[in-house]
């Protein structure tokens, strides 16, 4: 069975890890230090970047670090994973959301405009499936109406924009590295910033709000969370980075393969590519109602021809919890048509040719007469 996504994970990873095991030094400590050094020099312009427990809590810590709170607005996409507008109710603010384009994913730049208010203080951008969002028209949107734009880039750990890497030239910008993602430490994330203000409150919010002067001596001037990385995931993080471009170059050739080969079908849509695009999932949608089928019947056959599938996502605002702030069925008509028709393909670097071809001999099959 050909799971949906799979981590490298090697010898390096392995004896990565044994040695800070080993080391008698398991929380943050010198390996925290030095892959935030290596986050650095990859990611480049110059970028500090601070290592979390989860990209959830960058995303928390980078909207704490921007003041947002009770009374404000944050403006997120319809179509993402729950964390992205779960950290905006954390803050006490409100999250807006806008309806997304139907091949990237991605934010429209146009609907984020329609719903600027006067309590609007961050855009919070999606870079779905490692492919980067428009970011000039987005950043030229948010110096008019003197808005921060807090970059979910979750999953887009080496993907480019504009021949630049993501997180080189916004501000802030949060990664994950969860099993999932294209590298990972186990569970983890990190914020890349140029402001060294926001870089000195992460520093504080990550750890309990502890700041230390010259001499040792420490306070507690705000609330802090507990969300630094221990060493053990550093380590591995060090270890995967070393591979990273090899692996999304990787990625990149399975999913041109699947492009070029998936079937051309009035309904089954394609996602689409972009040059600087890292590839950390591929989701097709599938008409299931008009194949007179059902998602759950349709994964089901997939599974029996020994294809795993995943699907991302549901539309965020048709969860209860955004439905108590008015949102229901009709609001992002794109993003629910994604949620209903979203499936995730196998996608991983360990994958084969042979493999992408399985997959798309079985989807030409099951979407049957059609098929051009
Ligand atoms: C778009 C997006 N934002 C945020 C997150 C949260 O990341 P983490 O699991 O590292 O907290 C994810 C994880 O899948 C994600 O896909």
């Amino acid at each position: 069975m050909l799971p949906f996504t799979r981590p490298t994970i090697g010898d390096e990873e392995l004896s990565a890890v044994r040695e800070v095991l080993e080391s008698g030094w398991l929380a943050s400590g010198p390996k925290v230090k030095a892959f935030e050094a290596a986050l650095e020099a990859y990611i480049g312009g110059g970028v500090a970047v601070r290592v979390l427990n989860s990209a959830t809590s960058a995303l928390e810590a980078a909207l704490l670090a921007c003041d947002v709170g009770p009374g404000d607005e944050v403006i997120v996409p319809a179509m993402s994973f729950a964390a992205t507008a779960n950290v905006v109710v954390r803050t006490g603010a409100r999250p807006v959301f806008v309806d997304v384009d139907l091949h990237t994913r991605n934010l429209d730049v146009q609907a984020v405009e329609r719903v600027l208010g006067p309590r609007t203080r961050v855009v919070m951008p999606v870079h779905f499936a490692g492919l980067a969002a428009e970011m000039a028209p987005l950043y030229d949107l948010a110096a008019r109406h003197r808005l921060t734009v807090v970059e979910d880039a979750a999953q887009a750990i080496g993907t480019s924009h504009g021949g630049h890497r993501v997180g080189s030239t916004g501000n802030p910008v949060c990664f994950s590295f969860h099993p999932n993602k294209n590298m990972t430490t186990i569970e983890g994330g990190c914020i890349a910033s140029r402001d060294p203000r926001y870089v000195r409150r992460i520093d504080r919010l990550r750890f309990h709000g502890i700041e230390r002067d010259a001499a040792g001596n420490v306070d507690v001037p705000e609330w802090g969370g507990k969300w630094n990385m221990p060493d053990v995931g550093a380590a591995l993080g060090l270890a995967q980075l070393a591979r990273l471009d090899d692996l999304n170059r990787r990625r990149r050739a399975l999913a041109r393969r699947y492009l070029e080969r998936l079937p051309r079908h009035p309904l089954l849509v394609l996602p689409a590519d972009g040059a600087g695009h890292s590839w950390h999932m591929l989701c097709v949608c599938v008409d299931y109602r008009a194949l007179g089928t059902t998602r759950t019947a349709f994964q089901q056959a997939l599974a029996d021809r020994g294809v795993g599938t995943g699907i991302h996502y549901p539309a965020i605002h048709l969860f209860s919890l955004y439905r108590h702030y008015g949102y229901g069925p009709g609001d992002f008509p794109v993003a629910e048509r994604i949620g209903e028709q979203t499936l995730t393909l196998p996608l991983f670097p360990a994958m084969t040719e042979s493999d992408v071809d399985t997959v798309c001999g079985a989807l030409a099959e099951l979407l049957g007469e059609g098929v051009r």
